[in-house]
């Protein structure tokens, strides 16, 4: 769960806010709307207000209606030594990681007869309790394949704990950035189905849920893998409720992860859904070339991704040299084209230039859905240009758009740009007949 912070390492906040938020000195603005009446389980029919009750009202969260916020999904409450057992009393074998939130372990819960990933709050850390709150309240509305379950929490005196589905294959960054010896790098099919997968439960958090919510969290720690590489997204603590009616933005703090956050949120504090669209260029950016989001071992060019991506994106010939390496050449160009040029268009400085997620979703389950096959496909080589026989050269075009600030390159198929799928007015974002986003950006 995040907040202001250099990227990977949560502890490190670096913003003065946090600590107004620790002593619950919320600004009017920045209320997330919570259903008081979320839908968790009571184990008993105690007529006191639960600790988590106690905690929406100190934390001066605003109440709303009932009325169509609650989806099927429940937690249920469990008591600390329940979550103790489970864990062996948080035994250093059951230890899976840390973050800003606190202490993460693997348990095993007999009484539901499930093995769980208890997050533990850390009562000295950075994050608190306004986090855990907006976490389960969040959680508990949301029902979706790709948003990580939570399965309850705890809330018993200061004690504040989460427990969530256990996923196997952990966190995404654990598979792209400073891989342990011995294991392998994800392919390029996994790494399609990982984002395309993410892409789903984002959209989800902005056009499915009601009221919609912006994520605000986005990044390759917060993407935890299943079986078989099933993505879902992870830690809900600093969602907003997005804005309503008419209304374009959120006024918030500004928080986040250092070069995840959207520039334009950054220095107005104006969060809104193409905040996430950002965040989400930033983890296809990382997927991608298999770099962090920053990374201060690296050249002062290079320390941030999305600067060091940008001249980039205008040459089509340096396009191969911005892939992981440790893909080896074994990713289809065409495939590598189509997900820079939705990357680019994702992390554009004006925000109403990036695309919805609901046409970033249809681009990617498109390329998720193109099979990368290493024996019938020619392994990609930078020195023999940027275009394989097979892939054939007269299929693609790509084209810079000239006089468009973010000096954006786009692709376009050969099919054309057609399309009769745009989403709105204000989105210029088309989709054509395979399926792949374009754009018609300088028109
Ligand atoms: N449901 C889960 N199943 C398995 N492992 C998990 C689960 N949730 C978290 N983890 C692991 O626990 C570790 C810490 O996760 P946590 O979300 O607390 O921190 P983070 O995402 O690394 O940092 P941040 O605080 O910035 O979100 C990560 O390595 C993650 O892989
Ligand atoms: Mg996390």
């Amino acid at each position: 769960m995040g907040c202001f912070r250099c990227a990977g390492k949560s502890r490190k906040k670096l913003n003065n806010v946090n600590k107004k938020d620790k002593q619950n000195n919320h600004s009017t603005t920045d209320k997330v709307e919570v259903d008081l009446n979320v839908n968790c389980k009571r184990e008993d029919n105690n007529p006191k207000p639960d600790q988590l009750s106690l905690d929406v009202k100190s934390l001066n969260l605003k109440e709303v209606s009932n009325e169509g916020k609650v989806n099927g999904y429940q937690a249920r409450t469990f008591s600390f030594d329940e979550l103790a057992t489970a864990t062996r009393n948080f035994r250093l074998d059951c230890f899976l990681g840390e973050g800003g939130f606190g202490k993460v372990y693997k348990g095993q819960i007999e009484k539901i007869n499930q093995v769980v990933a208890i997050k533990r709050l850390d009562p000295h850390g950075l994050q608190g309790i306004r986090e855990f709150v907006v976490e389960v309240l969040t959680l508990s509305l949301a029902d979706h394949p790709n948003l990580v379950k939570l399965i309850g929490f705890c809330a018993e005196r200061e004690q504040r704990l989460l427990v969530y589905e256990y996923m196997p294959l952990g966190s995404l960054e654990e598979h792209l950035h400073d891989l342990r010896r011995g294991k392998k790098p994800l392919d390029w099919n996994t790494r399609m189905k990982i984002v395309a997968g993410a892409a789903r439960g984002l959209e989800y958090l902005h056009d499915k849920m009601k009221p919609p919510v912006i994520y605000r969290d986005l990044k390759c720690s917060n993407i935890l893998l299943g079986e078989g590489y099933n993505p879902k997204l992870s830690d809900f603590g600093l969602a907003k409720v997005g804005p309503i009616g008419d209304k374009t933005h959120v006024s918030t703090r500004v928080m986040g992860t250092y070069g995840y956050c959207a520039p334009d949120y950054a220095m107005t504090g104006q969060l809104t859904f193409r905040s996430d669209i950002y965040s989400f260029g930033v983890v296809l950016l990382e997927i991608i070339t298999g770099r962090k989001a920053i990374d201060n071992t690296k050249s002062s060019k290079e320390q941030n991704l999305v600067a060091w991506a940008r001249p980039l994106f205008r040459d089509r010939k340096r396009f191969c040299k911005m892939v992981d390496p440790l893909l080896e050449g074994q990713y289809p160009i065409r495939g590598l084209y189509q997900a820079l040029a939705i990357a680019a268009m994702c992390v554009q400085e004006q925000p109403n230039m990036r695309p919805v997620i609901a046409d970033v979703v249809t681009a990617l389950n498109y390329l998720a859905s193109q099979k990368y096959d290493p024996q019938i496909h020619l392994k990609q080589s930078c020195t023999k240009g940027s275009t394989s026989p097979q892939e054939g050269r007269k299929s693609h075009r790509t084209t810079i758009s000239n006089g468009h600030s973010s000096g954006l390159e786009t692709y376009s198929s050969r099919k054309g740009l057609s399309s009769p799928r745009v989403r709105s007015n204000d989105h210029r974002h088309f989709v054509n007949d395979d399926g792949f986003e374009t754009d018609n950006y300088g028109d």
